[in-house]
């Protein structure tokens, strides 16, 4: 990322220099639409991320500019100071999060700017609030646990910005560990890097740079499904509390008691769950054949039963099923954005060639093809 350009508009903008803060975002190998489910996922940072020069300016007014966007805002500290612009209702919602919980934030000074693909599933926004969320907590001498600053930008999302997300991505991006994934439990909150070096193998990402409009009502509404199906299970099991606790089994007692769709919603995730625990399973035993059939098995669930995906997502699947690509499978929260794909080396040219041209042939544009590095959680970096 390009350091310079953003410390010369900070000190054209603020004078003298702040500290730098860098989030990254996130990819997912498998276990989608499992977290706000209590089950479990398996993400991991990638080397793109937010970049934040911060200052702390004895005032109490928050001065922000958005580097990629070309766009200032300032606001202060309190409820009714809140921001219009959307990419500033990331900074206050952090801002406002922290003080709930306690803590202490007073005016600061900040440019930011980042290099993951905005829409593409990889989680810009959480690396936004994770960036705010460490620096703050750390400028400010808050203490809080690390935890808790995933918990501050997942409570954004949900109270200034309509996404009632789970917890993956900002946990990702605040835990990130080079070379590892890191399976969480979300109910419980345990989790464990995973070393994660498939050797003979890529994984690339493809980017269909299509962006669904209504994607976070879309969103709600899929957790609005599992919440109604866990409702009627309840009645018989007292004890399911998240799809994580029912099985299909229990599922098929409140067929009819439950619309079609969330029938087929609540199956998708029962069995995601089901297939991420699988693929560990594979995974440590060095089975990446059997990883990217649960992916490939992950893409047709999201596609048929949860109605997360789009034509060019399906487009790009069977074109890494013909390249035979080992593993594939919309990522993130689906509608639009990318496809993950596990790929054995002496097949990637080839595949990455093809899904290029086919994919301009038939929707008239290229797509972006992003190689992954897992890299690093939230830090402050030294230049
Ligand atoms: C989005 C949400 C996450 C998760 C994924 C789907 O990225 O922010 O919490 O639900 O979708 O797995």
């Amino acid at each position: 990322m390009d350091n310079k350009a953003l410390r010369a508009k900070f000190s054209s903008l603020f004078g003298s220099a702040g500290d730098l803060y860098f989030s990254p975002g996130r990819i997912n190998l498998i276990g989608e639409h499992t977290d706000y489910n209590g089950g479990f996922v398996l993400p991991g940072a990638i080397d793109k991320g937010m970049l934040a020069e911060i200052k702390v300016n004895g005032t109490d007014k928050i001065r922000a500019f958005a580097l990629d966007l070309d766009e200032y805002a300032e606001f202060g500290t309190n409820e009714e100071d809140a921001p219009a612009q959307s990419w500033a209702r990331y900074i206050f919602g952090v801002v406002r999060e922290i003080i709930k919980r306690g803590g202490k934030v007073s005016g600061f000074d900040t440019v930011f700017s980042g290099d993951v693909p905005l829409g593409a599933g990889l989680s810009s926004s959480a690396a936004l609030e994770s960036a705010f969320a460490f620096a703050l907590n750390e400028m400010f001498g808050n203490a809080l646990p690390k935890f808790e600053l995933a918990k501050i930008g997942q409570s954004t999302e949900h109270n200034y910005c309509g996404v009632k997300c789970g917890i993956m991505d900002q946990f990702a991006s605040v835990f990130g560990k080079a070379g590892h994934l890191i399976r969480l439990d979300c109910r419980s909150l345990e989790y464990e890097y995973v070393p994660f070096d498939p050797k003979g193998y890529k994984l690339v990402l493809i980017d269909t740079c299509v962006k669904h409009e209504l994607a976070s009502s879309a969103y709600n509404k899929r957790r609005e499904s599992c919440e109604a199906v866990v409702n009627a299970i309840k009645k018989r099991h007292p004890e399911v509390e998240y799809l994580r606790d029912a099985s299909l089994d229990m599922l098929k007692e409140v067929a009819a008691e439950v619309t079609e769709e969330d029938y087929k919603r609540a199956e998708y995730v029962i069995e995601e769950i089901q297939r991420l625990l699988d693929a560990c399973e594979a995974l440590k035993q060095g089975d990446y054949e059997t990883v990217g059939q649960k992916m490939y098995g992950t893409h047709h669930g999201m596609s048929k039963l949860y109605e997360v995906s789009c034509e060019e997502l399906d487009y790009l699947n069977d074109i890494a099923a013909e390249c035979g690509v080992t593993g594939s499978r919309v990522m993130g929260g689906g509608f639009g954005g990318c496809t993950i794909n596990l790929v054995k080396e002496e097949k990637y040219d080839n595949f990455i060639s093809t899904a290029k041209a086919k994919f301009a042939e038939r929707f008239g544009k290229e797509p972006k093809v992003y190689p992954v590095n897992i890299g690093d959680g939230s830090r402050k970096l030294s230049e």
